[in-house]
């Protein structure tokens, strides 16, 4: 599959200055979406997909799935990437399908043994070790890596009970330096989920600008990016959804992080309310409707017009033709003599 490396999308963008969305999938539908609004804007896109989406696919389907939008967009710039990597087997599982990005999520020790949600935070020390590992095994095969430092909200906050640890600046030159990934997800405030804030969302901007100092070449991810958009939540809970107080980052701020140094901004929240939105209003409007096809039609459709709109947004749009997709034996070349 003549994927896209995520080092060379995301250098691309840091050094003309746009973020490149990264959205979560799990079926036919979200990956046809993605394609077609990353085609109808001509953007670069990121496509990931994290361990439970692996779970639900059976893996194989989802390789083939994306072979298929590659197939049919094979002069766009596409980057497959594995979201939230507990553990090396499971980015040596993804690697083995084709993904030409994986994510170690090292902050967290994923034991097998605790119950989900429940895992402790790691030590600096162990976070560094268990990336590295994953680093230097996908770096040999040319794939990218993108690590993380500090904990977010949302999926990661039950573990931290009282508190979301925001990535220390001090620690960044040091951890880029020592890891050699080439992306890293800072921790500014933001959580996961359609229920980020109560009230206006304050996030650690300065933080960005802190690390883009001590890091200057490395890319910057910001997890729990949906804006979740008050449109979005009334169109739910119009057709007989229930979201109350449900709250996003606004465009805005995820421009002015793009503006401080943030390259990948991941979304998946406001792409599940978009389908859910779309599906429920048919099931309302037309309770004698069976055909998947009728709701799951226009669910992607929803999907195609909020992706194409945030990659307007994030400034991603019209840069699909900017460069020559580097091939993975070229990046194996590049991380060999670094
Ligand atoms: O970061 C979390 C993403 O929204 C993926 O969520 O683990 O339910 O697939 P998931
Ligand atoms: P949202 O829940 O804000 O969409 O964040 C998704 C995410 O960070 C996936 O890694
Ligand atoms: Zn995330």
């Amino acid at each position: 599959m003549p994927l896209c490396p995520m080092r060379q999308m995301l250098d691309e963008a840091r050094k003309a200055g746009y973020g490149v969305g990264a959205y979560n999938v799990n079926n036919m539908e979200q990956i046809q979406a993605i394609a077609q609004a990353a085609r109808e804007t001509a953007s670069p896109v990121i496509i990931q997909a994290s361990k439970g989406a692996l779970e639900y696919t059976n893996l194989v389907y989802l390789k083939h799935l994306m072979a298929a939008a590659v197939e049919e967009n094979a002069d766009l710039p596409i980057c497959l990437h594995l979201d939230h990597g507990p553990n090396l087997e499971l980015c040596k599982e993804a690697i083995g399908i084709g993904f030409t990005s994986v994510m170690i999520d090292g902050s967290i020790d994923y034991d097998k043994k605790t119950p989900e949600g429940k895992h402790p935070a790691r030590s600096f020390e162990d976070n560094l070790r268990a990336t590295k590992e994953v680093a230097d095994y996908a770096h040999a095969r040319g794939v990218s890596v993108e690590g993380e430092l500090g904990t977010l909200g949302g999926i990661e906050e039950e573990t931290h009970a009282d508190k979301v640890l925001l990535t220390d600046p001090a620690q960044v030159e040091e951890f880029v330096r020592r890891t050699g990934v080439d992306a890293l997800a800072l921790a500014i405030g933001t959580s996961h989920g359609a229920y980020k804030f109560k009230h206006e969302p304050v996030l650690a901007m300065d933080l960005i600008s802190q690390c883009r100092e001590r890091a200057p070449e490395c890319a910057f991810v910001m997890h729990g990016s949906s804006s979740v958009p008050k449109e979005l939540v009334d169109e739910v809970n119009k057709y007989g959804g229930r979201m109350p107080n449900a709250m996003g980052v606004p465009i805005a701020s995820i421009q002015e992080a793009i503006r401080r140094g943030i390259q990948k901004i991941n979304v998946d929240t406001d792409g599940r309310m978009a389908v859910t939105a779309a599906i429920r209003k048919v099931f309302i409007e037309k309770p004698g409707e069976f055909d998947p096809r009728k709701y799951l039609g226009p669910a992607r459709e929803a999907l195609t017009k909020l992706i194409a709109s945030k990659m307007r947004d994030f400034g991603t749009a019209g840069h699909a033709g900017d460069y020559k997709r580097k091939t993975l034996d070229e990046m194996k070349k590049f991380y060999g003599k670094k």
